[in-house]
């Protein structure tokens, strides 16, 4: 019997992460939070001063980089034998993944990396192409989003509670150049998969989402 997986995709800041987690959690499946990937190798480009925009450069850095995962309650990523996980979230990573993940061949490179996390007994994947490119046969596939104002707010929220000094226009900004780049980009877009469901999130609460979704995966 194959290995069940729910894909949940969308735009950043859609609550993705948090709703995705709290699904795998409760039904004891694995949980990939792909973007994490493609913010390593942002990471792993950026120490190494890698031209983003040199595809095979790029590719090369792809291949040669070492993650480590541990998925527990708070995600933790070793590069290299290295603790990154303190730089994955902030604003620099999240464009410098953007700007790499639309490269095709590197799209190619990290194909592999992300089906080996379907293991019993399922995996939820969270991601920008989870239902219509790594698992395309997912039994059941959520797209997620928000408004771009309203993950914006968020997002600048979050910011203020960890005391970081933060400008609402200048996230819209940039949460609308980064949907822009994700959708439009050749290889893999955002997208939502045929057979998605589709939630949006501006007006619901966390708890409210992660119930529709187990609703309709039961
Ligand atoms: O979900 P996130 O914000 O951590 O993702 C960071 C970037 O990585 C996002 O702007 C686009 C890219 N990404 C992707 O292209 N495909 C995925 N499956 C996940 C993320």
């Amino acid at each position: 019997m194959s290995i069940p997986v729910l894909t949940i995709d969308g735009p950043s800041g859609a609550g993705k992460g948090t709703v995705s987690r709290a699904i795998a959690k409760q039904l004891g499946w694995n949980y990939l939070d792909s973007g994490s990937i493609y913010r390593s190798l942002g990471i792993a480009c950026l120490q190494s001063q890698t031209d983003l925009t040199n595809a095979q450069a790029v590719v090369e850095v792809a291949k040669a980089m070492i993650l480590e995962f541990d998925c527990g309650d708070e995600l933790k990523v070793k590069l290299n034998n290295v603790d990154i996980t303190a730089q994955l979230g902030t604003e620099a990573t999240g464009s410098a993944a953007s700007v790499v993940a639309a490269i095709s061949d590197v799209r190619a490179v990290l194909l592999q990396k992300q089906k080996d996390f379907q293991q019993p007994q399922g995996l939820v994947a969270d991601g920008r192409d989870m239902g219509t490119v790594v698992f395309p046969n997912a039994e059941r596939k959520v797209y997620l989003t928000a408004s771009a104002k309203e993950r914006a707010k968020r997002r600048y929220k979050q910011l203020i509670e960890k005391g970081i000094d933060a400008n609402l226009a200048q996230i819209t900004d940039e949460i609308q150049a980064r949907d822009k780049r994700d959708m439009e980009r050749e290889t893999a877009p955002l997208a939502q998969a045929d057979n998605a469901l589709y939630l949006d999130s501006s007006d619901l609460s966390i708890p409210q989402v992660i119930d529709e979704i187990l609703d309709f995966i039961r």
